[in-house]
């Protein structure tokens, strides 16, 4: 079982609401000319972020969504990610949108990247809404970012500790607690 823990307010409901305003508003100039933007989240983190993300973008978009799994129930990255459900759709001369909910050691983002690129889409851009940077072993970075953090463990607005906490609507910190 886990270990005791209690978790701290870190960004708010209306910090993310106003960074995912100011981010969508950036998007819609990168995709402006094309019509033909796939808005593909990364399962199952990402369900908030992009529900929220693509409210915001007021273009004519599809959504899909692919599967990975990296940490399951861990705390450390088994550095090994497994595409547990891939595109519905084909994206060969679509424009692409990941949408990540944090990026840490990168191998995630990383791995999608290089499959998706394989599928040749006429444009390929990243967003992920937390950036942990310290952590990286993957040489990448998404294209636009909501908000960098330090090395803290977070939960919430899609994010699990063992999949528990995703239903928070805020990003709180997990702080360990004695017994
Ligand atoms: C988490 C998170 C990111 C990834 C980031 O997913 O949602 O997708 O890890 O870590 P990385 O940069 O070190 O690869 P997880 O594998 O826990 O699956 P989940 O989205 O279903 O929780
Ligand atoms: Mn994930
Ligand atoms: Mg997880």
């Amino acid at each position: 079982s886990e270990r005791s823990y209690e978790i701290d307010q870190m960004i708010s409901a209306k910090a993310i609401a106003a960074r995912i305003e100011a981010l969508a508003n950036e998007i819609e100039e990168e995709f402006a000319d094309t019509g033909k933007l796939v808005v593909v989240g990364l399962l199952r983190g990402s369900f908030v972020f992009i529900a929220d993300l693509v409210r915001e973008i007021e273009l004519p978009i599809e959504v899909d969504f692919v599967e990975t799994s990296s940490y399951g129930n861990a705390m450390q990255s088994s550095r090994e990610v497994r595409i547990l459900k891939d595109l519905r759709g084909d994206i060969q001369g679509r424009d692409v949108l990941v949408v990540e909910d944090i990026v840490d050691t990168g191998h995630t983002l990383a791995h999608v990247i290089t499959l998706l690129q394989s599928r040749q889409p006429r444009k390929l851009r990243t967003i992920a809404l937390l950036d942990k940077p310290s952590r990286r072993e993957a040489p990448i970075k998404a294209d636009w970012t909501g908000f960098e953090i330090p090395d803290e463990f977070v939960v919430g607005y899609g994010i699990d500790y063992a999949q528990r906490n995703r239903n928070l609507p805020y990003i709180g910190k997990v702080r360990f607690t004695e017994g």
